[in-house]
């Protein structure tokens, strides 16, 4: 029989997870919470130190303000890994010193002992460590950063790397979630860390967790307006409009947290920010921003003009709008080009709803049979973009952009093709927060750093919570931020385990394989109440909310994700998050 308290933390912990749901909210308030590692977000900097600490015998509850887990991950595509089988197999010769130089030319000021140990890691720590979890890594993309190919696509994308992650901290009963739960204060004793205060999102509940040990990986803070602000690079001028590309959650709660409980941070003002995005017309606050591509087009500037090689370094053209006090522009493209758009933000966003939303928005997408009627519709000189559009024409028939040198003169490949295909499209674009490369300062175990540059006792930072140490530089590569944060995340995990098992108290036991106690039942939503739900927007159920406005929109059956197992209603056993598991990449 597992010793009795360590039976009363698990059962605790999931009757405490139970009240989660609303029906539940007359219960007490559950007493505290013991475990011996805390891992404050479950992105996919949390999820791989909690692997970790419990690999290193440590009892680990894991808090994240989602109702579902993997953070950014869900939405990103890639990892940059060095020196893998896949590399070998494709026939791209890597190795530590070229990949080394590569990331620090591009970073500018990266950190060369992050940078380097990453490098030398990421074949063993990152790449097989997913690879033996299942992953399959289907491509590489060659980068510009990049001499050699080295982003790294699983089948699917991202989420298809940490879905994996978070079905084996599920199945591990040394691991405990709190979905829908926000920690709000980090709490420290004359020795060190001693816990985390939680506050339930649905039901307003507080509770206490109690651990020598605690690993923010609350991930960045692109999404938090005052902070972006405050720490805008250099002494520029911030750009309007600005739109938001991250996530719901990268508010830089965690950063907070850290500074609450004695921590410093570092290297704030490096975000990487890009420069062509454009309103989500699907949020209604018009601050939510999605990526515009097209590699086919032309960039012009509010006179009309071309002003840069659209195919230069993504670094280049977002180095020099920022630098402009008009960081706005606009892509041209023709009828001819039209099928190379790509927009990126929304998974809804497939073709069709593309084509619904945005290219038959004229507040989005200009459209029209002539320039000069273009120019018009978007309110650029019509005179200025003729002429710009004549001239670059004349570049490609010549097989020479004597502007600004995107084709011809030794560059690789032949000329785009001529825009003269009607209708044609103008699209302004923005400048959208992406990623934060400063955060929590950290040393080389991950422990977060005070004032004197002395650890936390019992405090640890992972991911871009800590802007992934520096790795970035001042310029973020692609693909730059997964595999260090999965790194960070596992060094974290295992500095953590190694410094808080031993504190635990010898009448409390380790590992546990209780059965999870599942609160006593909901009744299962039938399908005409979900209108009335989705109407409201409450407090804990952002996801439930954006999985089923697309659900009633796409007109899908509650059958073809939730079953007998789980019923329409909260998963709230293991089985049931593990079923739901097979739900996510229908979307993701
Ligand atoms: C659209 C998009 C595409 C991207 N594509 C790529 C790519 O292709 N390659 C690449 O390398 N990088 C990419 N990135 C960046 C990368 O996805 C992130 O840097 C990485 O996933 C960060 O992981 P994380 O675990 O540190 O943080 P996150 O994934 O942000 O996870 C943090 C978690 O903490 C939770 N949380 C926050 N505050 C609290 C709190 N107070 N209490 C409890 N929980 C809290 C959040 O809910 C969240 O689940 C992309 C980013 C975006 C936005
Ligand atoms: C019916 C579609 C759908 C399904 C199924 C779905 N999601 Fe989502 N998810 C969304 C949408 C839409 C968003 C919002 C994306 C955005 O804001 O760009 C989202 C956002 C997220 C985010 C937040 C990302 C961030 O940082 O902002 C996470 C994490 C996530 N989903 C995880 C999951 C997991 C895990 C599953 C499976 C249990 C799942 N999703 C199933 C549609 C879905
Ligand atoms: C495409 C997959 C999918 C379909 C179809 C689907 N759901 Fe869900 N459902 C999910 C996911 C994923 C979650 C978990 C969302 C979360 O917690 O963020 C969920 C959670 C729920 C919840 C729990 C909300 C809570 O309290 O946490 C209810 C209720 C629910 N669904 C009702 C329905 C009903 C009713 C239907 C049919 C009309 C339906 N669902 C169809 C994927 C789906």
């Amino acid at each position: 029989m597992p010793p009795r308290s360590s039976t009363l933390w698990l059962a605790t912990a999931f009757t405490a997870a139970a009240l989660a749901c609303a029906g539940c909210a007359s219960h007490p308030p559950p007493r505290p919470l013991q475990a011996d590692v805390i891992v404050v977000g479950a992105g996919i900097a949390g999820l791989a130190a909690a692997l970790q600490a419990a690999d290193g015998g440590a009892r680990v509850v894991v808090v994240d303000s989602n109702s579902v887990g993997g953070g950014h991950a869900m939405l990103a595509s890639g990892f940059s890994l060095v020196g893998t089988p896949l590399q070998q197999k494709l026939g791209y010769h890597d190795d530590v010193e070229r990949a080394v130089r590569d990331i620090l030319a591009w970073g500018g000021d990266a950190d060369p002992y992050w940078v380097r140990r990453y490098v030398e890691d990421s074949r063993h720590e990152v790449y097989d460590w997913l690879v033996d979890r299942g992953v399959e890594f289907a491509m590489i993309l060659p980068n510009p950063e990049d001499s050699v190919p080295r982003f790294h696509l699983p089948r699917g994308a991202a989420a298809r790397a940490v879905l994996p992650m978070l079905r084996g901290a599920l199945g591990s009963p040394q691991i405990a979630f709190l979905w829908n739960h926000e920690v709000t204060g980090v709490l420290r004793g004359a020795a060190g860390i001693t816990g985390v205060t939680v506050r339930d999102s649905r039901s307003g509940h507080q509770l206490r967790v109690d651990a020598p040990a605690v690993v923010i990986a609350t991930g960045g803070f692109e999404s938090n307006d005052a902070l972006v602000r405050e720490h805008w690079p250099g002494d520029r001028a911030v750009p309007e409009p600005l739109y938001v590309g991250s996530g719901q959650f990268a508010t830089g709660s965690g950063l907070q947290l850290a500074v609450g409980a004695g921590a410093t941070l570092e290297r704030m003002d490096r975000q990487l920010v890009y420069v062509t995005g454009m309103p989500n017309p699907r949020d209604p606050a018009h601050r939510r921003g999605l990526l515009v591509l097209n590699p086919a087009a032309i960039m012009v500037d509010a006179q009309g003009r071309r002003f840069v090689n659209e195919a230069a370094p993504s670094k280049d053209i977002e180095s020099l709008l920022l630098s402009r006090p008009q960081a706005s522009h606009w892509l041209v493209f023709d009828e001819g080009s039209r099928a190379q758009l790509m927009i990126r933000g929304g998974p809804w966003l497939d073709r069709k709803a593309m084509e619904a939303d945005i290219m038959a928005n004229p507040a989005l997408v200009s459209r029209a049979d002539d320039i000069a009627a273009l120019a018009v519709a978007a309110g650029l000189p019509p005179d200025a973009l003729a002429a710009t559009l004549d001239r670059y024409n004349g570049f490609v028939s010549a097989g020479r952009d004597a502007d600004f040198q995107r084709f011809g003169q030794g560059t690789a490949g032949p000329p785009p093709p001529a825009l003269k295909v009607p209708p044609f499209y103008a699209i302004k674009l923005s400048p959208m927060t992406r990623k934060s490369m400063g955060g929590i300062a950290i040393d080389h175990d991950a422990h977060a750093l005070g004032a004197g540059g002395q650890p936390v006792r019992g405090l640890y930072a992972a991911g871009e919570a800590t802007g992934v140490a520096g790795i970035n530089g001042s310029h973020g590569g692609s693909g730059t931020f997964l595999g260090p944060s999965l790194l960070l995340g596992r060094i974290a995990g295992r500095t953590a385990a190694a410094e808080a098992v031993p504190l635990r108290r010898p009448d409390v036991g380790g590992a546990v394989d209780l059965p999870l106690r599942a609160p006593a039942d909901r009744d299962p939503v039938p399908p005409e109440a979900l209108g009335p739900r989705l109407a409201q927007e409450q407090p804990g159920f952002w996801h439930f909310t954006q999985v089923h406005r697309l659900v009633m929109e796409r007109q899908q059956a509650c059958a073809s994700c939730h079953d007998a197992t789980w019923p329409p209603g909260p998963a709230v056993t293991r089985e049931q998050q593990l079923t739901q598991l097979a739900s996510c990449t229908r979307c993701h």
